[in-house]
């Protein structure tokens, strides 16, 4: 597979366990996304140690911010030679355009998304921020902020690819979280699909942590959603 289209979210306490599940893939299998989670355990560090083992890394900080203090922050990810990152679309207008000019800057310049709605979010999360309801909305509205501001493609559901790709077309990546193969667990995403049906919806890459990460054998478990996606 040249062009793996699974993101593996190492959502890991510690480097040495990021690095034993890179030591078991290739690039060609997958790309891995660092979180907060290990960022904050490990540090640049473990980006620059995956950068150097030939994967395409996404550095999933979801960077909010005044517009100086994200520009900054995104100079420094793209420093670190990371293919992807991410900022979130309620930092605005002035933040996203900032970001976008200093990824435009670098010498690597990566993928820069924006991130709509977190997938967990459930009618009742948005009830409790004070929004209205229907997140499909929610996310069209900032999916639409983050396209205007020049950025490559957002975070979103696999479940509002479809209208997004009809608003946005080919060349806008979406990005998606809340895949579960048909049985897992769903923890806790709410908005969920398999990555046969997210691919068939018109995601570019499917961001799946625990289902592969915590599965008894996680090679397996990644190449089986592999399969599922050449087959559909
Ligand atoms: O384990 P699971 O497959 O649920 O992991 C999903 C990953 O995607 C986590 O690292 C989570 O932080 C991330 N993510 C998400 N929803 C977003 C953006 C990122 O679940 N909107």
């Amino acid at each position: 597979m040249a062009d793996p289209r699974v993101i593996v979210a190492l959502d890991y306490p510690d480097a040495d366990s990021a690095l034993a599940f890179a030591a078991r893939v290739a690039p060609a299998h997958c790309r891995l996304k660092v979180g907060m989670e290990l960022f904050t355990a490990a540090g640049p560090g473990v980006v620059s140690s995956l950068v150097s083992r030939g994967f395409d890394v996404f550095l999933d900080l979801k960077y909010h911010d005044i517009p100086t203090t994200v520009a900054r922050a995104c100079a420094q990810a793209a420093e670190l030679g990371v293919w992807m990152l991410n900022v979130h679309a309620l930092g605005g207008k002035k933040m996203l355009l900032a970001a976008r000019e200093a990824v435009e800057r670098s010498k690597h310049r990566p993928f820069l998304i924006g991130v709509t709605l977190l997938t967990s979010h459930g009618e009742d999360d948005l009830a409790d921020i004070g929004w209205g309801p229907g997140a499909t909305g929610h996310v069209a509205r900032l999916a639409t902020l983050v396209h205007a501001a020049g950025l490559d493609g957002v975070v979103c559901s696999p479940r509002e690819t479809v209208e997004l790709r009809r608003r946005f077309g080919r060349d806008f990546l979406l990005v998606t979280p809340g895949v579960r193969p048909a049985g897992a667990a769903t923890d806790d995403q709410s908005r969920t699909r398999t990555p046969a049906e997210a691919m068939a919806d018109g995601s570019d890459y499917l961001v799946i942590g625990r289902p592969i990460t915590r599965a008894p054998d996680p090679v397996s478990a990644l190449a089986a959603i592999n399969r599922e996606i050449e087959t559909a």
